[in-house]
């Protein structure tokens, strides 16, 4: 015989709304275990206060049980037992995938899931690059590197090099004296490393010597009293002023460019005869503009033509004051200012950029 046909009597009939608001509560609060979301410790706390715990809704509902007559227990005993499980289960393996993580988390303290630093490389500041390109420039003509010392006495900087003691020459360069004994200076140029190399080795001499100098001079946009050179020095038999302006103006063209042109202007250093200076043109790459002064022609003065260094044929007296036949050997020197090649090559207006670190204006040279 069916159930339903049972004659229900009373006590039990008043039961039955309850019965099934409980079993539809079972069901959806088995809905709500099966497509519970606990991914993190938070969320598992929540769910076993909501399904688990003494005043979670299915222990409510244990209780709500003892109520029904024991006919009635066994409609909602099987499906909230069931539902008990059901969540116990769920709550029993969560708490384990948790801990796992958890403890796989801890013995890797790196979150690799974290977005990553960009990884800031440095750059070659703008004189080291400039100083590089010149030595290659040089290297690939046969030159070698030399050096020699910042901190010079007065005969290697300037009475090997023919300045005559108390000669007003000494007063081109503004010079730095050590206190306590006026016979020891800061190089005002890298001349120096000419004298100690033709001190110590024989000719043939092709040499370029890059290095820093100092002169008392007024720290400005276009002067600073810590700045940097590069001399060159080519001594053999036969050398003569042709030498010199071939070398140079193949330096200028690798230099700036292959329409750069080149000029040389009389001039007077004492440790050369004759001497010149060296003048390339403004309009590199562009006949119709003045290209390195940016238009502007505040560098050319608008003679289209801007100095790079200085140079000449050694003069004889140097030579033999450095042991060298001057009957025998000729020599050509050039020197130029590493700062002075930098700003014309990257159009720089102001000298006291290469010394305030500022990285904006450094990182313009990544990838140079
Ligand atoms: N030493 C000179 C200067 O600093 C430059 C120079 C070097 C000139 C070599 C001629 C030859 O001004």
């Amino acid at each position: 015989m069916r159930r339903q046909n049972k004659i229900l009597p009373e006590a039990v009939l008043k039961f039955v709304p309850v019965l099934f608001f409980m079993l539809e509560q079972i069901k959806a609060l088995q809905a709500e275990v099966e497509n519970a979301v606990i991914s993190n410790k938070e969320q598992l706390e929540l769910f076993r206060q909501k399904f688990s715990s003494k005043k979670g809704v299915i222990s409510s509902l244990f209780e709500e049980m003892k109520a029904l007559p024991p006919d009635e227990k066994r409609h909602v005993g099987k499906p909230l037992n069931d539902l008990k499980n059901l969540a116990e289960n769920l709550l029993k393996a969560k708490t384990e995938e948790l801990e796992n993580s958890l403890a796989a988390s801890v013995k890797s303290p790196v979150d690799m899931t974290l977005p990553v630093f960009p990884n800031e490389l440095g750059t070659i500041h703008p004189l080291n690059l400039v100083r590089q390109q010149i030595i290659e420039i040089f290297e690939r003509m046969g030159f070698n590197v030399s050096d020699g010392p910042e901190i010079e006495d007065d005969y290697h900087n300037f009475t090997a090099l023919n300045f005559p003691e108390n000669h007003p020459a000494r007063e081109m360069q503004d010079t730095f004296f050590i206190e306590k004994n006026p016979d020891i200076l800061l190089r005002t140029h890298t001349s120096n490393v000419q004298i100690r190399l033709m001190e110590n080795q024989k000719p043939p001499l092709r040499s370029i010597m890059p290095g820093r100098v100092y002169r008392n001079e007024a720290i400005s946009a276009r002067a600073h009293c810590i700045f940097h050179q590069v001399e060159g020095l080519f001594v053999d038999t036969n050398v003569g002023f042709a030498d010199l302006k071939d070398t140079l103006y193949h330096f200028a063209k690798e230099m700036f460019g292959k329409n750069t042109k080149v000029r040389y202007r009389p001039s007077y250093f004492p440790f050369t005869e004759p001497s010149a200076e060296i003048d390339i043109s403004c309009d590199i790459d562009n006949p119709k503009g003045c290209q390195l002064c940016g238009g502007s022609k505040n560098i050319c003065k608008g003679t289209g033509w801007v100095e790079i260094a200085g140079s000449g044929m050694v003069d004889p007296n140097v030579l033999e004051f450095c042991g060298i036949d001057s009957q025998k050997y000729t020599g050509f020197a050039f020197g130029m200012g590493i700062e002075r090649i930098t700003m014309l090559k990257y159009r720089i207006r102001d000298l006291r950029l290469f010394t305030e670190n500022d990285v904006r204006f450094l990182r313009q040279f990544e990838g140079e």
